[in-house]
C-alpha cells in the first residue's frame, strides 16, 4: 500500500517534471524575441557620455563628459567595457565589429528590433570617428585603469584620473588599431542603406586607419602598456588583426588591394598563439581561437563566405572547418568541454564569451554551408549545417535558463537570473534614488553586501557558472559575474536567427 503510493507519487512527479521540462522548452523557443530585445538593451547600460533623449534604460544617466580633454581630443561616448568604468578602445571595437556583423548577417529578421541593432552600434562608431579623428592616432582606452579598478564608483560619480591613451607614429598600435578599421568597415557595410552618408565617412576612416595600422607596426603593450595592460593586452600578436581588418575592408569595398593583403598575408599567420588563461599563458592552436584577443576562426568563417565555391582560395574553408570541429561533441578533433548540463568551456574566465561567440560562428557558418549545399567533415562523421545550428542553440538554451540550477544567465530574463552581478553603476543605488555624490571607496559597502544589486541591467550576459554548472552568484567573483559588451555582441545575431527559426532543420 505505502510502497504503491509512493510509485504513484513518483509517477506523479516524473509527469510533472516531464511537463516542466515541455513548458519550459515551449517559453524557452518562443522567448528568443524578448532575449534579443533584452541583449540589446545592455548597451544602453554601458553608454558612457551624453546619454541621448530616447535612453530606455533610464537609471543610468551621463557620465565621463570631458574625456579626451586631457589630450585635445573630444572622447565623450563609447562605451564601458563591462562593470568598470574604463573604456577600452580594443574590445570596444570588436564588440562594435560583432554587432555589426550580427546585423550584416541576420539584421532582416530583427524586426523592431533593428533599430536599437543599428542605434547600438552607431554609439560605437560615433565614438571611434572621435577616437580617429586626427590622422596617425588612435585612441586606445580612456580612463587610468588601475585607479578606476581600485575604485566601486558609479560612472555618473567617477573623480579617478580619466586619462587618455592614444597610440601614434612612434607609439603605434597595430591591434586596436586594426580592430578599430575591422569595426569601422563592418558598420559602414550596415548602414549603406540606411544612412549613404554615413556609411561613406565609416569606410573612408577605416581605410586611412587600417592604413595606419599596416604601416606603422607594432603592439599597443609597447607604447601606452600600462593603461592596457593586463586588462586588454593582445596576448596573441596583432597580425590577426591586420588580417581581420583587410578582410572586412574587402567585404565593404571589394577593392583588389585588400584581397591581395589577405592572400599574401594569411599563409603567415602563427599556427600557434598564447592566451592568457587564469594568469598563465599557454600556447594553443591558432585556428581555434575567436575573441577579442584573438580574431582566427573569424577571419576564416568570414571568408569562407565568399570563397566556400571556388576551389583555389583556401586556406578559409578548410581552417573553418577544422574549427568547426573542434566544437562538436561527436568529433574525433573536439577540443573544447562540456559541463555535465552542456554548456561549452574553454580555459579562462569569463567562459561566456566563448559560448556565445563560438555560437555565432556555428550558426554564421551554417547560413554560408547552406548556400552552397556544402557539410564539414570531421574525420568519420560529416556535420551537417543543421548539426552546427543545434549545438548554437544547446549554447542559447543554456544560457536563456535550460540548465541544471534552471538559471537565466541574462539579467532580467526568466524567473531566475543573477542578482549580484559584478557591476559598479548596477551594484550601487542610482543617480535618481540618491543624488549625493558617492566616493571612490565609499562605494565599497555595495561591493561586499550580500543583498541584490539596486539597479536591473536588463540583458546584460554574466561570465556564467563553473564546469560543474554550479553559479554562486556572488559580486566579488568577478570572472563568473561580470558582464561585458563582447559577451552580448555577437549573442544579437545568433538571438535573432532563433528568434526567426527556432528549430534547426536537416535540410
Ligand atoms: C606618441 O605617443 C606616445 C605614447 O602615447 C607619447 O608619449 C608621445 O608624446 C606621442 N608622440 C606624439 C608626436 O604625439
Ligand atoms: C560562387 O558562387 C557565387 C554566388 O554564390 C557566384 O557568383 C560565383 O560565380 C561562384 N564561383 C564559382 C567558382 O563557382
Amino acid at each position: 500500500m505505502a510502497s504503491g503510493k509512493r510509485h504513484s507519487m513518483i509517477t506523479l512527479l516524473t509527469l510533472l517534471l516531464l511537463l516542466g521540462m515541455v513548458v519550459l522548452d515551449r517559453v524557452a523557443s518562443q522567448n528568443y524575441g524578448d532575449a534579443l530585445s533584452k541583449c540589446l538593451l545592455f548597451f544602453e547600460g554601458q553608454r558612457s557620455g551624453k546619454l541621448p533623449p530616447n535612453q530606455r534604460m533610464n537609471w543610468r544617466k551621463d557620465s565621463a563628459l570631458r574625456d579626451g580633454f586631457d589630450v585635445g581630443m573630444n572622447l565623450v561616448g563609447g562605451y564601458y567595457d563591462a562593470g568598470d568604468n574604463v573604456k577600452f578602445n580594443f574590445p570596444m571595437a570588436f564588440s562594435t565589429t560583432m554587432l555589426a556583423w550580427s546585423v550584416i548577417e541576420f539584421g532582416q529578421l530583427m524586426g523592431s528590433d533593428l533599430q536599437y541593432a543599428l542605434d547600438s552600434i552607431r554609439w560605437g562608431t560615433d565614438y571611434l570617428l572621435k577616437a580617429t579623428k586626427f590622422p596617425g592616432k588612435v585612441t586606445a582606452a580612456v580612463g587610468d585603469p588601475n585607479a578606476d579598478h581600485n575604485c566601486w564608483q558609479r560612472p555618473e560619480d567617477m573623480d579617478t584620473s580619466r586619462t587618455s591613451y592614444v597610440v601614434n607614429q612612434t607609439h603605434p598600435g597595430s591591434e586596436v588599431s586594426a580592430e578599430t578599421a575591422a569595426a569601422l568597415a563592418a558598420s559602414s557595410l550596415v548602414f549603406k542603406s540606411a544612412d549613404k552618408k554615413y556609411s561613406i565617412v565609416l569606410v573612408n576612416r577605416a581605410k586611412q586607419v587600417f592604413d595606419f595600422a599596416d604601416m606603422f607596426r607594432g603592439t599597443y603593450k609597447d607604447s601606452v602598456g600600462r593603461g592596457v595592460c593586463p586588462f586588454y593586452c593582445d596576448y596573441d600578436g596583432y597580425e590577426d588583426e591586420l588580417i581581420w581588418g583587410a578582410a572586412w575592408l574587402f567585404k565593404a569595398t571589394n577593392e583588389r588591394k585588400y584581397w591581395d593583403y589577405l592572400q599574401r598575408n594569411v599563409l603567415y599567420l602563427p599556427k600557434k598563439v598564447t592566451r592568457l588563461v587564469d594568469g598563465q599563458l599557454q600556447a594553443s592552436a591558432s585556428f581555434a581561437e575567436f575573441g577579442w584577443d584573438a580574431k582566427y576562426a573569424g577571419i576564416n568563417v568570414l571568408v569562407s563566405g565568399w570563397v566556400m565555391n571556388s576551389s583555389n582560395s583556401n586556406p578559409y574553408v578548410l581552417e573553418a572547418g577544422k574549427f568547426v570541429c573542434t566544437l562538436l561533441p561527436e568529433s574525433p578533433s573536439k577540443s573544447v568541454t562540456y559541463s555535465p548540463g552542456g554548456l561549452l568551456f574553454r580555459p579562462g574566465g569569463s567562459n561566456m564569451q566563448h559560448a556565445t561567440s563560438l555560437s555565432f560562428l556555428l550558426v554564421v557558418y551554417a547560413q554560408y554551408l547552406k548556400k552552397h549545399n556544402g557539410a564539414v567533415p570531421c574525420g568519420n562523421v560529416n556535420a551537417e549545417p543543421s548539426r552546427l545550428e543545434q549545438i548554437a542553440k544547446g549554447q542559447v538554451d543554456y544560457i536563456l535558463g535550460k540548465n541544471p540550477l534552471s538559471m537565466s544567465y541574462m539579467v532580467g530574463f526568466g524567473q531566475k537570473f543573477p542578482q549580484r552581478i559584478h557591476h559598479r553603476a548596477a551594484s550601487l543605488p542610482s543617480i535618481g534614488k540618491h543624488p549625493e555624490h558617492i566616493k571612490c571607496k565609499d562605494g565599497t559597502p555595495y561591493f561586499q553586501t550580500e543583498n541584490p544589486n539596486q539597479n536591473l541591467l536588463t540583458g546584460a550576459i554574466v561570465g556564467g557558472p563553473d564546469e560543474k554548472d554550479q553559479f554562486p552568484d556572488n559580486r566579488m567573483n568577478a570572472p563568473q559575474s561580470e558582464p561585458t559588451t563582447y559577451i552580448n555582441a555577437p549573442f544579437v545575431g545568433v538571438l535573432a536567427y532563433f528568434k526567426a527559426f527556432p528549430n534547426p532543420q536537416a535540410v
